[in-house]
């Protein structure tokens, strides 16, 4: 059966963005394919590793959202990624086959530095965040990966990466391809990507109020001033949530924003209702997980032991093909 390989960094609880932009996708593919699903707390580090104790935080975190949104340890293998020590010796490897422009020139690490503001405090670690990506997918041989938009340029160098060992040492590894969902881009409640770093997000583990006071604040049609301005959904970040998320309403209210009868007040109402009902299941299960800390650990710990089992099969071999088995 083909493989699919994804991770979410341990950066903080998830939200919407990952749920619609990726998180969808798991939920599906754990059906289709072998597919695994990981932590990836040494992704954390890039940025975050003045705050190991919130990296630790957010690792439980996300286990939690991971389970409570259906992921089922009986179809796919959930693990972290620095319980898997082979992620590192094959990143080393890899770091000294990647010329230095791929990674340079790479406009995700790019914007991450931008938006992070981490100008000069932007490590070496940060630079190798593609090498250390296209290692998680590859010593697993996935096939698929499936993920939100801005993660496409890191899949090219993926791509590239394993073309160049494939040429320099022998066939080993598969070319990933990505696998985007319906809403690969969901804007965040200021209208800039949804992100946890930028503070602009709906998580899935925020309560029913925190929802809705959140959706009240996100910005609309900066034109639609008064109730009954004439709106244009189509730059309104409350609408793009709407095609989401209320997708029986959606085009009464295209109608009736854009010929002024809808006010943007009655509009997030709306909207916030049809996301907290989306979101019930899955915040109670979150809220029983988390009074049961210790099965969400053991299920990590025995997908890690999993997990670790293939890759350090594919190590083996590309140590081999490296001419470093000791032999
Ligand atoms: P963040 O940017 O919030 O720190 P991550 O980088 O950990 O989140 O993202 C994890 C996964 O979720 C990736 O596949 C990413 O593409 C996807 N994702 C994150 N934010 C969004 C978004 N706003 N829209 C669509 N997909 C997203
Ligand atoms: N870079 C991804 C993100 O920020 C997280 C990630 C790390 C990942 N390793 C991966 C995603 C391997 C897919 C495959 O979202």
């Amino acid at each position: 059966m083909e493989r699919v390989v994804s991770g979410i960094r341990a950066t903080g609880k998830l939200h919407l963005g990952h749920l619609v932009g990726a998180l969808e996708n798991y939920l599906k593919l754990q059906s289709e394919y072998d597919s695994f699903y990981f932590i990836a707390d040494l992704h954390a580090f890039t940025t975050n590793f003045e705050d190991p104790e919130a990296i630790k935080e957010n690792r439980k975190e996300v286990m939690l959202d991971l389970l409570s949104i259906g992921l089922d340890p009986e179809k796919c293998t959930l693990f972290i990624q620095s319980r898997v020590p082979e992620h590192t010796y094959l990143h080393l490897l890899l770091s000294m086959i990647v010329p230095l422009p791929w990674v340079e020139r790479n406009p995700t690490v790019k914007e991450m530095i931008r938006d992070l503001e981490l100008k000069e405090s932007a490590s070496y670690g940060l630079l190798g965040y593609p090498i250390l990506m296209t290692t998680d997918i590859i010593l697993y041989k996935a096939s698929y990966v499936p993920v939100g938009k801005d993660q496409l340029p890191h899949l090219e160098i993926a791509r590239e990466i394993v073309r160049r060992f494939n040429t320099l040492y022998g066939k080993l590894f598969i070319e990933p391809e990505a696998l985007l969902t319906k809403f690969p881009y969901v804007p965040g409640i200021d209208g800039k990507k949804m992100s946890k770093s930028l503070k602009n997000d709906i998580k899935i583990a925020d309560t029913e109020l925190e929802t809705k006071r959140k959706i009240m604040s996100a910005i609309t049609d900066p034109q639609k001033v008064r109730l009954h301005d004439k709106g244009h959904p189509n730059v309104c970040t409350v609408f793009a949530y709407q095609r989401i998320f209320n997708k029986e309403e959606v085009e009464d209210i295209r109608k009736t924003c854009k010929s002024g009868e809808l006010g943007c007040v009655t509009c997030k109402k709306r909207l916030a209702e049809k996301i907290n009902i989306q979101l019930r299941d899955i915040r109670a299960k979150r809220e029983e997980l988390s009074n049961n800390l210790n099965l969400v650990n053991e299920i990590f710990e025995d997908g890690s032991k999993k997990a670790r089992n293939i890759a350090s099969k594919t190590l083996s071999e590309a140590k081999t093909l490296m001419k470093i088995d000791g032999t």
